[in-house]
This record gives C-alpha cells, structure tokens and sequence, in this order.
C-alpha cells in the first residue's frame, strides 16, 4: 500500500540520497499566536498561497511566563495563557512567505506574541487517493 522504494523518494524535485532527498521536501510549521490575531492571519495565509492549515486552541506560557510570574509572589510560576496553534505542511519554497505571513500577522510587539517552529517532514498521504510527499499537501 505505501510506496517507499528508493524510487518514490528520489523521483522528486530535488536530489540526493535518499534521507537528503526526503527531507528537502517539505517542512512542517508550527505557529503558537495570540487568538486574537488569528482572521489577520488567515487573510494574509490565503494571499500567501496557503493549502491547508490546522487550528486549534492551545494554553501555553514562554519563558516570560503568563500574566504575572509575580502574581501571589511567587516567582517563577507561570500562568497558561490562551494561544492558538497554527500547524501546516508545506513545500520547502514555501516556507519563507509563509514565515513572514504568520509574523506580520502575528506581531504586536508586545509579550505574549508567540513561536514558529519549523521542522522536517519525511512524508505526507493523502488518504482518500493514497498519494505521496508534495502530492498529497
Ligand atoms: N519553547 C517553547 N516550547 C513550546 N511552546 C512555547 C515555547 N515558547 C513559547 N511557547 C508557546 O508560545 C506561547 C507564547 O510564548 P511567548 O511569545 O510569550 O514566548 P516568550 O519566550 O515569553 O517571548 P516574549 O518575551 O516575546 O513573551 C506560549 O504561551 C507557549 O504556548
Ligand atoms: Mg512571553
């Protein structure tokens, strides 16, 4: 049912080993932002060509923690915020404007603002048809 002869993975755009090859494909991001940014940001993710994102509410704090470290003094215990997580899968030319998308979308400047994470993806299916790799974002 899964093709993962050498051939399916080197038959792609770019070249290489098989690792290499795999991993230049396509990346995953990861974006946790402030809710209230997220309409701003699902316009500009249209415009910049999105294909499909997931969303979903998430609670979270960074390394200034939440909303006071000093609340009830004490320090260091952080309060969960409410964020949204953005993840997509994406072709690797992608990842540049859709970065600067989730950034413009996202930044107040203020605390709080969020991450974009990106790492590799060794493969995606389509389920309904069973197509591979970039085929199936
Ligand atoms: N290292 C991390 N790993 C996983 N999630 C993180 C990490 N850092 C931040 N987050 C998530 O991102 C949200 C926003 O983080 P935030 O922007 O406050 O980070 P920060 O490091 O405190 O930066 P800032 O100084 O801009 O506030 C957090 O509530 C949490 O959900
Ligand atoms: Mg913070």
């Amino acid at each position: 049912m899964f093709d993962v002869s050498y051939e399916h993975f080197t038959s792609r755009k770019h070249t290489g080993n098989v690792f290499g090859g795999m991993l230049a494909l396509m990346k995953r991001i990861e974006a946790i932002i402030k809710p209230a940014r997220l309409d701003e940001l699902q316009d500009r993710l249209r415009r910049a060509g999105a294909q499909g994102i997931t969303v979903s509410e998430v609670r979270g704090f960074g390394r200034t923690g939440g909303k006071r470290d000093a609340y009830l003094g004490l320090a260091h215990i952080a309060d969960f915020n409410p964020k949204v997580r953005i993840q997509m899968m994406i072709d690797d030319d992608m990842v540049q404007p859709i970065v600067e998308a989730i950034q413009a979308a996202a930044c107040t400047g203020e605390t709080g603002d969020g991450k974009i994470f990106v790492s590799h993806v060794v493969d995606a299916i389509r389920i309904r048809t069973g197509e591979h790799g970039h085929d199936a974002l």
